[in-house]
């Protein structure tokens, strides 16, 4: 894949999924965004990625602020010219079943997810406007379609991305912006590692035909993929990224 004129933002590109990102389309050619709550980490993904020759600058935010994506979008902008990528990644879970899951935390998770891929699209489209295009992968999970057991919000969450990317498909296309979904299968993350015990992955991992987590790269090939004009027929899809969970 030749990226070399692409400008990307990657939200939560600090680690894990969105940092294996940020790596491949850097490594692609795109001037990347690293954004991040945790900045010390973002920057410390850019200089990987300059040290391997590519094109890197970290940025602070929170994505639940549309402060923040104003001034995110128009620093990438500043630097780099029109964004012509995004990709909304930042998350976290938090746990609970539908008795007991408390509304503050239902509303948390549902806010860096979801209302973050809402903020994070309409900041972007002036700038895609200016491109002349642009491309939008939001970053869902298979519990969309299937739900979790004790993953109420993180579950809500998920599948309403998927109905927001497909709502933003139809609306942009006229832009000439694509907004795709990708959902991802059980990946091998500081999340994953800090939060499932061995019990619950090896359950996962046996309804897994490929009997394996992904890494992030797996899921980071697929993103840049749809980021890329080799996907430039594919828009509204949401794409599982799963080893077969959920045939
Ligand atoms: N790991 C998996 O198995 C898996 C499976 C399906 C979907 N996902 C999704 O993939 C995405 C990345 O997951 P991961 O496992 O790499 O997570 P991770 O916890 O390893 O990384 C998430 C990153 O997001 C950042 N972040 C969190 N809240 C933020 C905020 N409010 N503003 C800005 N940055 C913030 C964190 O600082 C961190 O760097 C998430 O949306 C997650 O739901 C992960």
């Amino acid at each position: 894949m030749d990226l070399q004129s692409e400008v990307a933002l990657v939200t939560g590109a600090g680690r894990g999924i969105g940092l294996a990102t940020a790596e491949k389309l850097g490594a692609s050619g795109a001037a990347v965004v690293l954004a991040d709550q945790d900045l010390a980490t973002a920057e410390a993904g850019a200089l990987a990625i300059e040290g391997a020759g590519g094109r890197a600058l970290a940025v602070q935010m929170d994505v639940r602020l549309a402060g923040d994506w104003t001034y995110v979008v128009e620093t990438a902008v500043k630097r780099y010219g029109p964004l012509t990528a995004l990709v909304n990644n930042a998350g976290f879970d938090r746990p609970g079943g539908v008795a007991k899951v408390s509304q503050e935390d239902f509303e948390a998770v549902l806010s860096v997810h979801l209302t973050a891929c809402l903020l994070g699209m309409r900041a972007a489209l002036p700038a895609f406007e200016r491109a002349g295009y642009g491309a939008v992968v939001n970053v869902s999970s298979v519990y969309a379609k299937i739900g979790g057991h004790g993953e109420a919000a993180y579950s809500a969450a998920k599948a309403g991305m998927v109905g927001l990317t497909k709502s933003a498909a139809r609306e942009f296309a006229r832009h000439g912006v694509r907004v795709n979904c990708v959902l991802p299968g059980l990946t091998d993350t500081p999340a994953i590692r800090g939060m499932m015990s061995d019990k619950v992955r090896d359950k996962l991992l046996a309804e897994t035909p490929l009997r394996r987590m992904a890494t992030p790269g797996e899921i980071a090939n697929v993103i840049a993929f749809l980021c890329s004009g080799e996907a430039s027929f594919v828009t509204g899809a949401a794409w599982e990224v799963s080893g077969g969970w959920n045939m």
